[in-house]
């Protein structure tokens, strides 16, 4: 019998290094035609990724794949709000009525930190802006807001389709920090702001398509129909994600012969699976790209309550290897708890991580916010917990048993701290990810996976790897009080 091992089982040997980590590249290829400026996927669960992480994670230079517990048009939809993103353009600003009281414009410009607020009439034509500016000096708060906005006649507006480069020049032309966009029928159709538009050419990592749009993926599952799938080509998604607890199965490799045959110019990623077989047969059906893990994630219970799965270094290693002829990636998906894990992975072969539980405190991700005991938490949960699965639209998730019994679940539901903007996490992330480039002089990520050295180590050795004989008094951003080994 084989020994599995996982990522505290193991370290990477340090080596001579001629790279300092600020120099290190990070891109890597996800699928054949998609490639990642950064080799991170936030997870396809509900309250990991929709429109709002996927732009993000895309923005920062990974990618994220949209869930698929979501009526298929409601999903497609999602992915259009990615592929519509501009940076620099705010596509669904904020808006009030004429006949709403000042106070609730100084409300909502607090509570989203936005200074200003384009108003609108019944139809969603405009009718003037609010800024911080305007409210500066005014006692009364319950007047109405027609009284003191910038009626539509004295505003600058722009038509929807106008560039950037046009929009600052406007913006500069007129000294004005707003320019609402409008169509013919002058209704709001977006708001270009000074302040997106210096963010915008922040994010040179981006990672793009031909036409400039952020890339995304989207989850399916083992429907024959391909109904999702046809509304989520029209909405233009990059790449599509076979998502399901288990790779090799014969629903699975059936469901990716048929995305082929179908669509043979979009790439489809294919999971998950733990062992060579598995990804040598989903190759076969036409797998572009292999997702890896049964069972290692924060939320899983398959281990537990099925017996099944193999420990996620193991399987990385094993499913690395049997794709490497075939020259395709593979993701490590599940139980990565922090930036030296991601190392670790990616010195075992996987292309690409994909991220549930770190991301799930961004502020992007779409798990409902709340303070308990002076903490902020966002919920997180696993997409086989019993809500998730009584709340799944998604028919082929409901539940295949007795429907009038409580489901035979594979996850919990529970709740991870606040991390903030998902730009910070990611900068944390990226970070250690480089520093332990630096450490064993990997220039890039094929030269980590090709010179790797791992050295298995005791249940010792992880005490002594964490801080030890202190007490921590503060957390650091990428190391957290429950980080500590137990
Ligand atoms: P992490 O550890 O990053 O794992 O939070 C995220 C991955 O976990 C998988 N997933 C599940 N696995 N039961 C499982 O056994 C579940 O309910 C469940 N929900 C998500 C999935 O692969 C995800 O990307």
């Amino acid at each position: 019998m084989r020994t599995g091992i996982t990522f505290d089982d193991v370290l990477l040997v340090p080596r001579r290094s001629d790279v300092l980590p600020d120099e290190v590249d990070v891109h890597t290829q996800l699928t054949p035609h998609i490639r990642l400026n950064v080799p991170m996927v936030s997870a396809a669960m509900d309250t990991v990724t929709e429109a709002r992480m996927a732009i993000a994670m895309a923005v920062e230079g990974g990618v994220g794949v949209i869930h698929r517990y979501l009526p298929p048009e409601e999903q497609a939809e999602e992915v259009r709000r990615v592929k519509r993103y501009e940076s620099g353009v705010i596509k669904d600003p904020f808006t009030l009525t004429l006949d709403e009281p000042v106070w609730k414009a100084l409300q909502l410009m607090r509570e989203k930190h936005i200074s200003g607020v384009p108003i609108v009439d019944a139809q969603g034509r405009l009718e003037g802006l609010i800024t911080r500016r305007d409210l500066q000096f005014q006692a009364d708060l319950d007047e109405p807001i027609s009284q003191v906005m910038t009626p539509r006649e004295k505003l600058i507006t722009a038509p929807v389709d106008i560039d950037l480069e046009k929009a600052k020049e406007i913006l500069h032309e007129h000294r004005i920090e707003k320019l609402p966009l409008v169509d013919v029928n002058f209704k709001l159709q977006g708001l270009i702001t000074i302040k997106d538009i210096s963010k915008a050419s922040e994010h040179p990592h981006a990672c793009k398509d031909e036409r400039g749009q952020l890339i995304v993926g989207a989850a399916v599952g083992t429907l024959l129909d391909l109904k999702r799938e046809e509304l989520l080509l029209e909405a233009e998604v990059d790449f599509f994600v076979v998502d399901t607890a288990h790779g090799h199965s014969k629903r699975v490799l059936e469901k990716v012969r048929l995305l082929k045959r179908a669509f043979p110019e979009i790439d489809v990623m294919a999971g998950n699976v733990a062992t060579s077989q598995a990804t040598l047969d989903l190759i076969d059906a036409g797998a572009d790209a292999i997702k890896v893990g049964i069972g290692p994630g924060a939320i899983c219970t398959t281990r537990v309550i099925a017996g099944i799965g193999v420990p996620q270094l193991t399987a990385i290693l094993d499913c690395a290897q049997a794709a490497e002829d075939a020259g395709i990636p593979i993701t490590a998906d599940g139980g990565i708890r922090s930036s030296g894990e991601i190392v670790k992975a990616l010195a075992a072969g996987a292309s690409s991580v994909m991220l549930g539980g770190l991301l799930a405190g961004a502020e992007e991700a779409p798990g409902e916010l709340f303070t308990l005991r002076g903490e902020t938490y966002k919920t997180y949960r696993g997409m086989g917990s019993v809500s998730a699965m009584k709340s799944a639209q998604d028919q082929e998730r409901r539940y295949f048993w007795d429907q009038t019994k409580e489901p035979i679940a594979e996850g919990v539901e529970g709740r991870v701290k606040y991390r903030g903007k998902l730009a910070d996490v990611l900068y944390q992330l990226i970070g250690g990810l480089k520093v332990g480039m630096g450490y064993v002089g990997a220039p890039d990520l094929a030269t980590l996976r090709e010179t790797a050295e791992f050295i298995q180590i005791t249940h010792a050795s992880v005490i002594e790897s964490h801080p030890h004989d202190v007490h921590i008094t503060k957390e650091a951003p990428n190391y957290r009080f429950e980080d500590r080994a137990s």
